[in-house]
């Protein structure tokens, strides 16, 4: 998809990716982008073709109205994600659940909401879902994160092909660390946000399912190609 002229929503615009996802996106040609928050007064003003948009992804009501309002969307960006709790045996189902709420449940919901707008268009639409390289394999450190984007990286797959033959393609973000306040308490090479939203732009312009779009989810991405095992046993230690 070629972002010049697109419509786009991006959901957690207020920080982070989200941020600079937004930034990108105008960058790029967009001709309008829904910058959605829980809060949207934290949406920073300065461009006219910023629509600040309230949107918890974990509210139906919030959701719906969203759909509503913003019937043009033509790029959905489900960029929302917390990482709550990580150590999966010391993790209870409330624990869990604050994970599976946001990045599985809230980026399911949202989706859900935008289809049917998204199936009429005549041009066709995109769908980006914002993952992780830990949807491909677990770092044990962050576990109970990781098996939240590797449940949203299911559900993407699940999504696809039904998608695909209503013209609405849908692409999966797998990205390394991000120098966010997600990662804050982590010690790691990360790549700015800024430069991570550049890339995963490149990479829905050229359309492709997996976007690495950070030099470390390139290396990583071509372990995963090569061999999955050896993937999975390259974040065991982390
Ligand atoms: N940072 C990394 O290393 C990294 C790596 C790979 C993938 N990712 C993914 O990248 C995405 C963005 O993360 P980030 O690094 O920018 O994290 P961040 O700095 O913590 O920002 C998270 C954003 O998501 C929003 N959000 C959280 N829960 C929400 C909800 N229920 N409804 C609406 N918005 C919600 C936050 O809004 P509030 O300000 O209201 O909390 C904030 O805008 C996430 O999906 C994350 O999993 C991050």
């Amino acid at each position: 998809m070629q972002i010049e002229g697109t419509v786009a929503l991006v959901t957690g615009a207020n920080r982070g990716l989200g941020k600079a996802l937004v930034a990108a996106l105008l960058e790029a040609g967009a001709a309008k982008v829904y910058a959605a928050a829980r809060d949207e007064r934290k949406i920073s003003a300065g461009d006219a073709r910023v629509v600040p948009l309230t949107l918890d992804t974990t509210k139906p009501e919030q959701i719906a109205a969203a759909a509503k309002k913003a019937k043009d969307v033509t790029l959905l960006v489900n960029n929302a994600g917390v990482m709550s709790s990580n150590n999966v045996l010391a993790a209870g189902v409330a624990d869990l659940d604050a994970d599976f709420r946001t990045n599985v449940y809230g980026t399911l919901a949202v989706t859900k909401a935008f289809l049917p707008a998204l199936e009429r268009l005549p041009g066709g639409a995109t769908i980006v879902n914002v993952l992780s390289l830990a949807s491909l394999a677990s770092f044990p450190a962050l576990g109970v994160y990781s098996a939240s984007k590797a449940a949203a990286y299911s559900i993407t797959q699940a999504l696809r092909p039904e998608l695909r033959a209503k013209h609405v393609d849908i692409l999966a973000v797998l990205a390394g660390p991000i120098d966010t306040d997600m990662v804050k308490a982590l010690q790691m090479p990360k790549t700015s946000a800024d430069d991570t939203a550049k890339g995963i732009v490149a990479g829905i312009e050229r359309g492709e399912e997996e976007i690495f779009p950070d030099p470390m989810a390139q290396q990583m991405g071509a372990l995963w190609n090569k061999s999955p095992k050896e993937y999975e046993r390259a974040f065991a230690s982390f």
